[in-house]
């Protein structure tokens, strides 16, 4: 069983993969238009405090159970009850990560495919073909269609590829060159008219809305979503993780270089919508707040690209490309998680797995679509600020409570059995234990009720 599993083959391409699914339209889509719609610099605080404090804390949950059992959610959880019943409760945790993770693939590939359309407009309208660029940039239920079926397409060729050959060797390649584009066009929206307003608003706190209601669900929504959270797939990544890696820094390393796009990206965004403000782009809503909504960022930086000319096409190209190959790295790791299930339970192939859960999803996707208004909204809040952290608060009870403490401890130590006394194993089995999930049903209880 064993030597048919795939494995990341180095340690670089791990983190390239682990930060590829984690950095994707959570940081450079959700992230800064959360927070401009909750206050900005207030936001961000709220958010870095439970990316490290909570998030972090249940991303080791995940890469540990993951490499232990070497295989997906439900073996994993299964893997470490001692009874039927925790056995049981297990497989439910684990079919509910699994539905979830298609959920979010299915409203994940409706914004992608937009990235992907933009990303073509601009070249195309620069050889000409202004109808079919017009056609790529305005909204319309055909084009919604036709572009979630062609990324949706995409990930399934890459998953089909299968881990080191296809999963790997993209992320390794795109996330550097996303970097890169992302600083520059930092550089570029900060000399221009209007961006100082952005950057006041993205790094000075306004105290008084540290106490709003929202803050707390939006900003652990936001955190789960952003680290890919809950729904199995770090828990997956880990499993290919090899046994002489030291999970802990792997962990860290992913979670700082999320973290770190995200607050790029909101360099970028913020002061992008106040420079499109001053362009005459509508940011502000009826009572003065920024408006948020799944299309703000396409509006703005059209807007902002416009205004470049032959550079702002290049730019445009290049950013929405890049997007598109972000949000595809973290696809990737979501459909990997419904097939890593079917390969693993049913022995198909993983073109085949990849096959039948494309297609359910692309049906999920085109549902969506089809009552946008009604359910797009819906199944973004339902998926990310309740379904991930549950599953999240499901997977620290396994390893913290379930699963036996020293198997637990030398699963963490196994690349050096000296490591059980560092600070981490000290503190982090309890913390998971007990600390995260009382943060996690505070802020969901608070959410629901
Ligand atoms: N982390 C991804 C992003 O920020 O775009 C989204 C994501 C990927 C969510 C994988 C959930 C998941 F399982």
């Amino acid at each position: 069983m064993a030597a048919s599993r795939g494995e990341f083959g180095s340690r670089l391409g791990f983190i390239m993969a682990a930060a590829g699914s984690a950095v994707g339209l959570g940081n450079i889509w959700n992230f800064p238009t959360t927070m401009a719609g909750n206050g900005g610099a207030a936001f961000v605080l709220v958010y870095l405090a439970l990316a490290f404090l909570l998030a972090y804390p249940v991303l080791m949950a995940e890469l540990t159970l993951g490499r232990h059992a070497h295989g997906n959610m439900i073996t994993a959880l299964a893997k470490v009850s001692s009874n039927g019943t925790q056995r049981g409760i297990g497989m439910l945790i684990g079919v509910t990560g699994i539905f979830t993770a298609s959920l979010i693939l299915s409203f994940y590939a409706i914004i992608a495919g937009w990235m992907m359309g933009f990303g073509l407009a601009f070249p195309l309208e620069a050889i000409g073909s202004q109808g079919a660029a017009d056609w790529l940039r305005t909204d319309g239920l055909m084009r919604n269609l036709g572009l979630m079926f062609g990324f949706v397409i995409l990930t399934m060729l890459v998953v089909a590829g299968g881990v080191e050959a296809g999963i790997e060797r993209w992320s390794k390649r795109l996330m550097p060159m996303l970097i890169l584009t992302l600083l520059a066009l930092v550089a570029y929206v900060a000399t221009l008219d209007g961006a100082g307003a952005g950057f006041r608003e993205y790094l000075v706190p306004d105290v008084s809305e540290l106490m709003s209601a929202n803050i707390l669900t939006d900003a652990m929504g936001a955190a789960f979503f952003s680290l890919s959270l809950g729904v199995g797939t770090m828990l997956v990544y880990g499993s290919y993780v090899a046994d002489n890696e030291h999970l802990p820094s792997l962990g860290v390393q992913v979670a700082l270089v999320d973290v770190g796009i995200a607050v790029l990206a909101g360099f970028l965004i913020l002061p992008a919508m106040y420079v499109a403000a001053a362009q005459g782009v509508e940011i502000f809503g009826a009572q003065g707040e920024l408006i948020s909504g799944p299309t703000l960022i396409f509006d703005v930086l059209v807007q902002l690209f416009a205004g470049m000319e032959a550079t702002g096409m290049v730019l445009a190209t290049a950013f929405f490309g890049l997007m598109s190959i972000a949000a595809l790295t973290s696809s990737i790791s979501m459909l990997e998680v419904p097939v890593s299930f079917l390969v693993e339970r049913f022995q198909w192939s993983r073109m085949q797995a990849s096959l039948v859960a494309s297609m359910i999803i692309t049906v999920m996707s085109a549902v969506i679509i089809m009552n946008f208004g009604a359910l797009f909204g819906l199944v973004v809040t339902a998926s990310t600020e309740i379904a991930q952290p549950l599953l999240g608060l499901g997977l620290c009870i396994y390893a913290g409570w379930v699963w036996n403490r020293n198997s637990l401890l030398s699963e963490l130590a196994k690349n050096e059995p000296s490591e059980q006394f560092t600070l981490f194993m000290r503190i982090w089995p309890v913390y998971a234990q007990t600390v995260c999930p009382l943060i996690i049903v505070v802020i969901v209880g608070q959410t629901l009720f």
